[in-house]
C-alpha cells in the first residue's frame, strides 16, 4: 500500500481546470530551496531550460541536456510539496520522432517524478504533442518567441507585432490545444495577439511577455528578484538582490581575510575530560 502525502499536489488537470479563472501564478525554479519559498505561492514551478543561461552562463538554451533538466528537475521536486513542477524538454530530446520525444519524457517523468514536461512548437510539433498525451505525458506547449530556435530566428525578438504575422501564431496555439496539451506559455507576443490567443483556446494561456489577459503569468525567478544582469522588457524586477548578496560576500571575505571569522560562537569546543 502506497503512503498518500499530506499535502496533495496539483495536477496537469488541475491546472487545466483553472481556463477563466482565477490566474495561474508561475514562476521558475532550478534548486530545492528556491523551490520550497516558490512553492508557497505559486500553481506551477517550471524548470525551465533558461537554467543553461542563468545557472550555466551559456548565451542561448541551446546546449543545455536531458541530463541537466532531470538533475535540477529532481532537485525541485524534493523542495516543493504543493505546485505542479513542469520540467522542459530541452534542444534535441524531442524534435527529431514522437518515439525519440516519448523516451526522454518518459525519463523525465520517471526520474524527476515531475507532474509534466514542456516543449517548444506549434503546428510542427502538435503530432507529437498528441502521440504524448495519448501515452500518459501531460504536456505544456510553448508557442510565440520559441528561444531554442535561436539559430534559425536570428534574435530574442518579440513576434506578431505586425498584424499579417498574427495568422501562424494563432495557428500555432490551436494546434498545441487541439493535440491535448493541458496549458500553453506564449512568449513574447504583441499585447493584442495574446489576449486574442488567449480568447481562442480552450485551454489556459500562460503568457510571459504576452498580455494581462493570459489565464496565468510566468517569470524566470532570477529576472525579476534582480540577479540576472540583463532582462527583455517583459520583466518586472520584484527585488533587487544582488547588492545584497555582493555586500554579504564582501563582508565574510574582510572577516576571513582579518581572522574575524570564524568567531568562538562558529567554532568547536573540546569535550570536558571524563573523571575516572
Ligand atoms: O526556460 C524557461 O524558463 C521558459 C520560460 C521563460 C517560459 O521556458
Amino acid at each position: 500500500m502506497s503512503v498518500q502525502q499530506e499535502i496533495k499536489r496539483l495536477t496537469a488537470p488541475d491546472i487545466r481546470a483553472r481556463k477563466g479563472g482565477e490566474p495561474i501564478v508561475c514562476l521558475t525554479s532550478y534548486h530545492a530551496h528556491t523551490a520550497r519559498l516558490v512553492d508557497r505561492y505559486c500553481d506551477v514551478i517550471l524548470v525551465g531550460d533558461s537554467l543553461g543561461m542563468v545557472m550555466h552562463g551559456f548565451e542561448t538554451t541551446v546546449p543545455v541536456t536531458l541530463d541537466m533538466m532531470i538533475l535540477q528537475g529532481h532537485a525541485v521536486m524534493r523542495g516543493s510539496k504543493r505546485a505542479l513542477v513542469v520540467v522542459d524538454m530541452p534542444f534535441g530530446s524531442y524534435e527529431q520522432s514522437k518515439e525519440q520525444a516519448f523516451a526522454s519524457c518518459a525519463r523525465v517523468l520517471k526520474e524527476t517524478l515531475c507532474g509534466a514536461i514542456k516543449l517548444e512548437g506549434g503546428r510542427r510539433m502538435a503530432e507529437t504533442i498528441r502521440f504524448l498525451v495519448e501515452r500518459g505525458v501531460p504536456v505544456m506547449g510553448h508557442i510565440g518567441l520559441t528561444p531554442q530556435s535561436i539559430n534559425t530566428l536570428g534574435s530574442f525578438r518579440a513576434q506578431g507585432r505586425d498584424e499579417v504575422d498574427w495568422a501562424p501564431i494563432e495557428a500555432d496555439a490551436i494546434a498545441v490545444a487541439e493535440a491535448g496539451a493541458f496549458s500553453v506559455v506564449i512568449e513574447a507576443v504583441a499585447e493584442p495577439l495574446g489576449r486574442r490567443i488567449t480568447e481562442k483556446v480552450p485551454i489556459p494561456t500562460i503568457g510571459i511577455g504576452a498580455s494581462p489577459a493570459c489565464d496565468g503569468q510566468i517569470l524566470v525567478l532570477e529576472d525579476m528578484l534582480g540577479l540576472s544582469p540583463r532582462v527583455p522588457k517583459f520583466v518586472k524586477r520584484y527585488g533587487d538582490l544582488g547588492p545584497g548578496i555582493e555586500a554579504a560576500i564582501a563582508g565574510y571575505a574582510k572577516d576571513v581575510r582579518a581572522r574575524t571569522f570564524p568567531g568562538p560562537e562558529h567554532t568547536y569546543e573540546m569535550r570536558a575530560k571524563r573523571k575516572g
